[in-house]
């Protein structure tokens, strides 16, 4: 590995971000993939939060590192106003897509990194964080938004309960995994960058040195099962920072054929039944500034 990575894996242990600047080669590639290819948050998502932190369909969201929309679109019903920032071109585009499919005309889209957004003081009564807050300046956006979200106001971080997921329906996922490896090397991929400890996930430490209030966690079970396609299953895989397309250069369409031909052995009935994961909810709220 490059010293200038192991430079960066070493901060990275000290609540450092990963990257300085946005690298546009992370999710390059991802957007045409993503609402197919992901698992979705548990149904109850929305309605869990509008009862736990009383949403009443006014104030401001800010859904931070919004992907195609997926939080933004879910919780835009709840605000009069929807802030979704993402700065990967593709992302937005698809979000701005998918919302105007569903009628949904009060987010404004803005294709920047989170750190390069301003807010007025106050001006922000949610921010949400879908599986994002981990690549950012995780110190420089949670300082950030002290001053952005109003006093009483919350910070939400979501993710999917990895270790819960009840049975991945047979997806060979350890073949899937030397695959990549096979074509990518041993250390994952991140945009231009390799990440030999994964992302961090330090977010409780961050918010407590910022004075953030929590966290209070809710678990939204996800339950039931999702019927998931060959398709469906590669394009998880080309949705994933470490294994988007554009990684593969000209290997792609040997790389393709393979894991098509691999998930194909194991499908049973043309896919795979999946657990539908559980929904991992952490909220702070922002109190009075010191
Ligand atoms: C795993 S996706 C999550 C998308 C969506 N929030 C969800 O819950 O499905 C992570 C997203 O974070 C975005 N991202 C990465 N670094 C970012 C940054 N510094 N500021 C804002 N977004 C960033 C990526 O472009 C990507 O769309």
């Amino acid at each position: 590995m490059p010293d200038q990575d192991i430079a960066r894996e070493r901060e990275h242990a000290r609540g450092r971000p990963l990257f300085e600047e946005w690298d546009d080669h992370l999710f390059k590639g991802a957007a045409e993939h993503y609402e197919r290819g992901r698992l979705p948050y548990a149904d109850g998502l929305a309605d869990v939060l509008a009862a736990e932190l009383a949403l009443d369909g006014t104030g401001t969201l800010a859904d931070l590192g919004c992907g195609p929309g997926t939080l933004a679109r879910l919780l835009a019903g709840h605000f009069a106003r929807t802030v979704a920032v993402d700065p990967d071109p593709d992302m937005i585009e698809r979000g701005r897509e998918l919302a105007a499919t569903a009628g949904i005309t009060t987010i404004t889209w803005l294709t920047r990194p989170a750190e390069r957004v301003s807010f007025e003081d106050g001006e922000i009564d949610m921010a949400v964080f879908g599986q994002s807050f981990h690549w950012m300046d995780r110190a420089r956006v949670a300082r950030d938004l002290r001053r952005a979200l109003r006093t009483g106001g919350h910070l939400v971080h979501i993710a999917d309960v990895k270790t819960e997921r009840p049975t991945d329906g047979g997806i060979p996922r350890t073949e899937i995994d030397a695959l990549v490896r096979e074509y990518l090397g041993e250390v994952r991929r991140a945009g231009r960058t390799l990440l030999r400890q994964g992302t961090p996930g330090d977010e409780e430490e961050v918010l407590a040195r910022t004075r953030f209030v929590g966290p209070r966690r809710i678990v939204v079970k996800g339950g039931g099962t999702l019927h998931r396609t060959v398709d469906d299953v590669v394009a998880e895989q080309y949705s994933m920072s470490f294994s988007v397309p554009h990684l593969f250069g000209e290997a792609l369409p040997e790389f393709d054929a393979r894991l098509r031909e691999l998930l194909a052995r194991h499908a049973v009935d043309g896919g795979f039944e999946v657990g539908r994961p559980d929904t991992d909810v952490r909220v702070w709220t922002n109190p009075p500034p010191a």
